[in-house]
C-alpha cells in the first residue's frame, strides 16, 4: 500500500502500524485511564446523528469505533472500517464477530489517501485516534482531507476523536508531563516498542489546539466545524460537514 517513493515520515508510520503491538487494546486502555472506550462511544453517538446509512471508520485499527457504531446503530446502518495495517484488520474482524456484529461490519485494506468509495457515497466518516497520525507532520494531511471530502455526501460529516490541547495552561502542562512521564514509558514497557509510544507522547504534546484543527478543516473545504472537549481538553471531538 505504501510505496518507497513516499516520504520517510509516512513510511515510518506505516512500519509502526504493520504489527499490532502485543496488548495493543489493553495499553490504550491503561494510558487513557480507561477513558478511551467512553470517548469512542461518544464519537460513535456523534457519527450516528442525522440518521446515516453508511459510515466509514477511517484508520480503524482493531475496530473499536466501527464496533461501537454497529452496536449502537442497528441493522439499517452499514459500517465499514478501513486501515492500511493487515494485522490490525484481522484483529478488528475477530473482535466484531465476538461482539456479535461481524455480519454488519466489513473491514477493508486501504489507504486514507485513496479511499475505495465513489464520490459522494458516504453519510459519515469517523476517525478515532488516527487523525493526529494523518495530520501531524505528515505529507498526506491535505490529500487525506480532500479524499474524505470527496467520498462524503453533501451534508455528510467527518467526526474526529483525538488527543487535543487543554486550554488551561496548568492543566496543559500537567497533561504534557503525564504524556512524557507515564504514557511514553508505560506504553514502551508494556508493548516492547519504544518508537511507537515515544512518537505518541511527542506528537500528542506538540499537536494542534482545537482552533488550529478547526482552521485546518475549514481551509480544506469543510464547514460547520464544532468541537467538544473531553477530560478538560486532553482529548476532544471535532465534527465537520461537507
Ligand atoms: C493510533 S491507531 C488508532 C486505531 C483505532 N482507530 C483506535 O481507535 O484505536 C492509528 C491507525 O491508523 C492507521 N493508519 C495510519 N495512517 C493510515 C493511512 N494512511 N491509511 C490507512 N490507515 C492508516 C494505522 O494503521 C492504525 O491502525
Amino acid at each position: 500500500m505504501v510505496d518507497t517513493d513516499l516520504p520517510q515520515q509516512t513510511r515510518t508510520l506505516h512500519g509502526m502500524f504493520t504489527a499490532v503491538p502485543p496488548r495493543y487494546d489493553l495499553i490504550n486502555h491503561i494510558i487513557t485511564l480507561g477513558l478511551d472506550w467512553r470517548w469512542r462511544r461518544s464519537a460513535a453517538e456523534t457519527c450516528l446523528d442525522g440518521r446515516p446509512r453508511h459510515i466509514l471508520d477511517l484508520g480503524c485499527g482493531t475496530g473499536d469505533l466501527a464496533i461501537n457504531i454497529a452496536l449502537l446503530a442497528g441493522e439499517s446502518v452499514k459500517v465499514t472500517g478501513l486501515d492500511y495495517s493487515l494485522p490490525m484488520l484481522e484483529r478488528a474482524r475477530e473482535k466484531a464477530a465476538a461482539a456479535g456484529v461481524g455480519e454488519r461490519t466489513e473491514f477493508l485494506h486501504g489507504d486514507a489517501i485513496e479511499l475505495p468509495f465513489p464520490d459522494a457515497s458516504l453519510d459519515g466518516v469517523g476517525i478515532s485516534f488516527a487523525f493526529r497520525n494523518l495530520t501531524w507532520k505528515n505529507p498526506v494531511r491535505l490529500p487525506h482531507l480532500a479524499e474524505v471530502l470527496r467520498v462524503l455526501k453533501p451534508g455528510g460529516r467527518y467526526v474526529i476523536v483525538e488527543s487535543s490541547q487543554p486550554e488551561n495552561r496548568l492543566i496543559r502542562a500537567a497533561f504534557h508531563l503525564y504524556l512524557k512521564a507515564f504514557v511514553g514509558p508505560v506504553g514502551t514497557a508494556l508493548s516492547g516498542n519504544r518508537g511507537a509510544y515515544r512518537y505518541l507522547a511527542e506528537s500528542a504534546t506538540r499537536y494542534y489546539n482545537p482552533a488550529e484543527v478547526r482552521e485546518m478543516l475549514l481551509a480544506a473545504g469543510f464547514s460547520a466545524v464544532s468541537y467538544r472537549p473531553l477530560l478538560f481538553g486532553a482529548a476532544g471531538i471535532h465534527a465537520a460537514s461537507r
